[in-house]
């Protein structure tokens, strides 16, 4: 593509635009970072302690930071900039305020997603990404260590590699607690009906119980039992209607009148999920005697329908999917790829229930 003098200007205006597109796309990651600095500063935090508006030499003297740097206050200010812009902050005359966003990273705070952000911007989950063309090439098909660009970075698969590492362990399930309180103070308080008639429940792949200890606090006549994987589970203690399995969901599921199985079957593939989706449908009664499997998921927005305002909810949808293929061997799904897996594992009907933001409540009936 070269620009020609009897160009009017239109082509050249295009380059132009591609380039500051590239750019903009190439330097994404700056957005991850800088969010990521800002929770490690603890600048949420001090934002919030501080009580009013903070002013920009407040803030820099109220972090640990080198005093060289401090001096200048220049680059926090130019941090506070870019997550400005991002809408973590706000800045008014006296000074810097949290928005919504902000709040939600606060790390006392009972709804906290800091846990989730530093598990999603650790190197573990980060450095993956190098290798995605890598696994694209290589014939790792009958390897499970070249299954996932994960696997190729890490000679191991996500749940093997978090087997042997306490540490990556703890940031994996402290992350998926962070998000489970969330989801369920939002389906306790909007989607109650979920719950009603059950005795029992099984959460497969429940992690540390967060789900389950929400449950049995919310309806204490449910008995809730969290099956994970041995590592997960390991030291893990019950109450009187709560109970801990360490076990394998494709070899077997303790029966209950609903099995919950919240954000695991995007981490699946299609033929694992009709595996697991099997099982489920083993451990509960009939349809008329109550049984089903609640499952907590995306349905992927349809591109072609796409309302004004949904272009971030997809855009986010879409990095979520992406993920499932980096991280492990996963997909997002349209409501047609549920319905889908559904018939194939035996299931006769299914209902789905927007309540959750970017997921939905899918409960699926044998
Ligand atoms: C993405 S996490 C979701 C955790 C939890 N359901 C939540 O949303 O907070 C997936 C969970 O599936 C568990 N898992 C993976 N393989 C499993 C298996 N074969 N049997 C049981 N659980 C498994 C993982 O250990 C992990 O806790």
């Amino acid at each position: 593509m070269a620009l020609s003098n009897d160009d009017n200007g239109d082509k050249t205006r295009e380059v132009l635009a591609a380039q500051a597109h590239i750019w903009s796309h190439t330097f994404s990651f700056i957005k991850s970072m800088s969010l990521k600095c800002a929770i490690q500063l603890g600048i949420p935090d001090i934002i919030h302690s501080h009580g009013r508006p903070m002013t920009l030499s407040d803030l820099v003297n109220a972090l640990s930071i080198n005093y060289n740097k401090a001096k200048h206050q220049d680059c926090i200010s130019r941090l506070m900039c870019i997550l400005i812009h991002a809408g973590f902050f706000i800045q008014e005359k006296e000074g810097y305020l949290l928005t919504p966003n902000s709040r939600l990273l606060l790390k006392n705070e009972p709804l906290s997603l800091v846990p989730f952000v530093q598990m999603e911007l650790d190197p573990n989950l980060t450095d993956p990404w190098h290798s995605l063309s890598e696994w694209f090439k290589n014939d790792g098909d009958d390897d499970s260590n070249n299954s996932t660009p994960y696997a190729t970075a890490h000679r191991k698969p996500l749940y093997e590699y978090a087997r042997n590492e306490p540490r990556f362990n703890h940031v994996f399930n402290e992350a998926m607690a962070s998000d489970a309180r969330l989801v369920m103070s939002v389906l306790i308080k909007n989607g109650k009906g979920v719950f009603e008639g059950l005795k029992s429940l099984v959460d497969v792949g429940g992690g540390t119980g967060t789900v389950a200890k929400a449950i049995v606090d919310a309806f204490p006549q449910i008995n809730c039992t969290v099956l994970d994987l041995p590592h997960v589970v390991e030291g893990l203690e019950g109450c009187e209607n709560l109970s801990f399995v360490g076990g394998d969901m494709f070899k077997s599921i303790p029966s209950a009148d609903a099995i919950l199985i919240k954000w695991v079957l995007h981490n699946w593939s299609d033929e694992d999920c009709i595996k697991i989706l099997k099982k489920c449908k083993e451990a509960i009664p009939s349809k008329e005697n109550g049984g089903k499997v609640i499952i907590i998921d995306m349905v992927l927005m349809d591109h072609d329908n796409l309302q004004k305002g949904d272009n971030k909810s997809y855009e986010t949808q879409l990095f979520f999917d992406m993920l499932m293929m980096v991280a492990v061997s996963g997909k997002e799904r349209s409501q047609q790829d549920w319905a889908n897996l559904f018939s194939d594992a035996g299931f006769s009907d299914y209902k789905i229930l927007p309540i959750l933001g970017l997921r939905c409540i899918i409960e699926v009936y044998p």
